[in-house]
Parts: structure tokens; sequence; C-alpha cells
């Protein structure tokens, strides 16, 4: 049965509008053919800024690790393995002052690692993690999409391309703060509707 790994970043957790939409997609993917659901919540599992002491964690052999250095590196190794093992990754992503959530860098950072999920080759880097699509429920108070000012999608094109994840699809609800909210909602359900049909 294919994996699909759930990862909210919303502050908010639950009431957050990105983890409401991503959950709905869920289901619907869920209704359309049995899968199995991993979840990751990155407002509730609190991952720290990440540490010289960590990274020092795992550049030492595994055979070498201190007690506290295995405790360290299995943080982003266990990361890893939830990745590598989902088929379909499905990411509540609000915009948080033009960016992503702290929390979303403080994950990326712990699954993007030289010789694991990316290798610097001769003409550049290349990502190891193959033949996982990606749908990203972007919420938002403004409106940005398609405009120079939304740095945030294209970084997240950028850094999920860097280890491998090429196949990613957006799907926005935005002028969550103004007075459309209801039918921003409504066009992100149907673009979830349209995408299922699509690609799934
Ligand atoms: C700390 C913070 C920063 C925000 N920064 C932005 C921003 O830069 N641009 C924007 O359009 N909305 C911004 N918003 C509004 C959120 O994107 C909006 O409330 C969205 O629903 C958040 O997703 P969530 O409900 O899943 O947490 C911000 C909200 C918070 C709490």
């Amino acid at each position: 049965m294919k994996k699909t790994l759930v990862i909210n970043t919303s502050l908010q957790s639950e009431a957050g509008n990105s983890n409401q939409l991503a959950n709905e997609f869920v289901s619907k993917l869920e209704n359309q053919s049995p899968i199995q659901i991993d979840e990751l919540d990155l407002a509730k599992i609190q991952l720290p800024h990440l540490t010289q002491e960590e990274m020092a964690a795992w550049m030492t052999a595994d055979s070498a690790r201190s007690e506290e250095q295995q405790k360290l590196a299995s943080i982003s190794n266990n990361l890893i393995e939830q990745l590598q093992s989902a088929d379909t990754l499905v990411i509540g992503m609000p915009m948080y002052n033009f960016g992503v959530p702290s929390t979303f860098k403080a994950w990326i950072d712990r699954v993007a690692r030289a010789g694991i999920t990316f290798n610097y080759s001769e003409n550049g880097p290349v990502g190891l993690l193959k033949d996982k699509k990606v749908v990203i429920l972007a919420a938002r108070g403004g409106m940005y999409a398609g405009t120079p000012k939304d740095s945030q999608s294209q970084y997240l094109k950028d850094v999920l391309a860097f280890i491998g994840l090429t196949d990613v699809e957006f799907i926005y609800a935005e002028g969550l703060n103004m007075a459309n909210k209801d039918q921003s909602l409504a066009d992100a359900r149907q673009s979830m509707d349209d995408l299922l049909t699509a690609a799934y």
C-alpha cells in the first residue's frame, strides 16, 4: 500500500488553515484509494535550530559515536527514514513573514544531508530522493502567488528539487486575512479536486 506523509507546519496545528487543507486533501486522497498515512506535526515535535554538535554527530561514524552523538544523529536519521519511506508528501504550508515556518526550516536542515539525500557531482548537486509526489497546501493572509514577492514558492521548489523532489504541486489559499477568505478556501478545494482527478 502506498504511503502518504502529511507534514503540517502551522504554529496553530489543527486550527491552522494550511493544516486543515492538508488534512482535507489527505481525506480526499484516502477516499480515492486505500493509503497508509504517516503524520508529522512540526509545531508539536519542537525541533531546535541545527547546531554544530548535531552536525558533528552526523559526521562521526556510527560505531564511533558517543551516547550523546547517537541521540543527536537519530533525530535526522529518523526524519530521513520517514521521508524515504513515503510515496507522497502532503505539506501544510503557511506563509510567515514571506518565508516558511522556522520549524519547517529546522526539518529541512535535518533531511538535506550530503551522501544521503543529495550528492555533489561534477555537474553540481544531485538529489537522491526519487519517485515521490509532493503537494503543498499554501495558506497566506495576503496575495502573492505568481508575483515576484512569492519567494516562498521558489524556495520550496528549489530546496525540494535539491534533495530530488521535483514533482511538486502547489494549491494556494490566499487572501485569508482579507475579505475573500471563503472564496479563496472554496477555490483551493476545487483545485484539490482537479489535482486528484488529473494526477492521482
Ligand atoms: C507570524 C506570522 C507571519 C505572517 N506573515 C505573513 C506574510 O508574510 N504574508 C502573508 O500573506 N501572510 C502572513 N501571515 C498570515 C498567514 O499566512 C495566514 O494567517 C495563514 O492562514 C497562516 O496559515 P495557518 O493558518 O495554517 O497558520 C502571517 C501570520 C503569522 C502568524
